[in-house]
């Protein structure tokens, strides 16, 4: 399943987010796919703070993974743009933060390949005409589950 929808502006971009974490509820795999600057940090920032988090988010460029205890929920953010070999994940433990209740933020995805664990969701992110092309695409019975909830409580909450 696919959902899609232009994003004007950062806000926008934070909002959708927050829409998204509240089907989410704390838990799954969401890769994250764009450009350096796309907004998959901020994405990342719009999910937080529904959750409650009001610190900043920075990425994890050189640490790899951020834990948010927020909400009741624990959430891991994960940059991989520079890891230089995937199996350094499997040094840092990696299954451990793949914990069944966690929900798993994942940037540049790609640099862990092979030693991931398969994502429920796909977020994509493309800078377009100033704001910002966003595709969620399911690949799991879980993530589909989240995107008929996300599309029901949208036509909820709107209008
Ligand atoms: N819908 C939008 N329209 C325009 N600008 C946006 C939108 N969403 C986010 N931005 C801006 O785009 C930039 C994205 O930065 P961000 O750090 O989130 O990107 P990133 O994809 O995480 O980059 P990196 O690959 O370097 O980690 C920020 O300056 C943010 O304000
Ligand atoms: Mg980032």
């Amino acid at each position: 399943m696919l959902f899609s929808r232009y994003l004007d502006n950062e806000t926008e971009t934070l909002w959708l987010a927050g829409q998204f974490a509240t089907v989410l509820k704390g838990t799954g795999v969401v890769y994250l796919h764009g450009h350096l600057g796309a907004g998959k940090t901020t994405f990342c920032r719009g999910v937080l703070s529904a959750y409650g988090h009001s610190g900043a988010v920075k990425s994890p460029t050189y640490t790899l993974v951020e834990p948010y205890k927020v909400g009741g929920y624990q959430v891991y953010h994960f940059d991989l743009y520079r890891l230089s070999d995937p199996e350094e994940l499997e040094y840092m433990g990696i299954r451990d933060y793949f914990e069944d209740q966690a929900l798993c933020l994942v940037e540049w995805p790609s640099q862990g390949e092979g030693v991931l664990p398969d994502p429920d969701l796909h977020v994509r992110l493309q800078a377009d005409e100033g704001g910002r092309f966003l595709e969620i695409e399911s690949s799991s019975d879980y993530g589909r589950n989240v995107l008929v909830d996300l599309e029901n409580f949208l036509s909820e909450t709107q209008e």
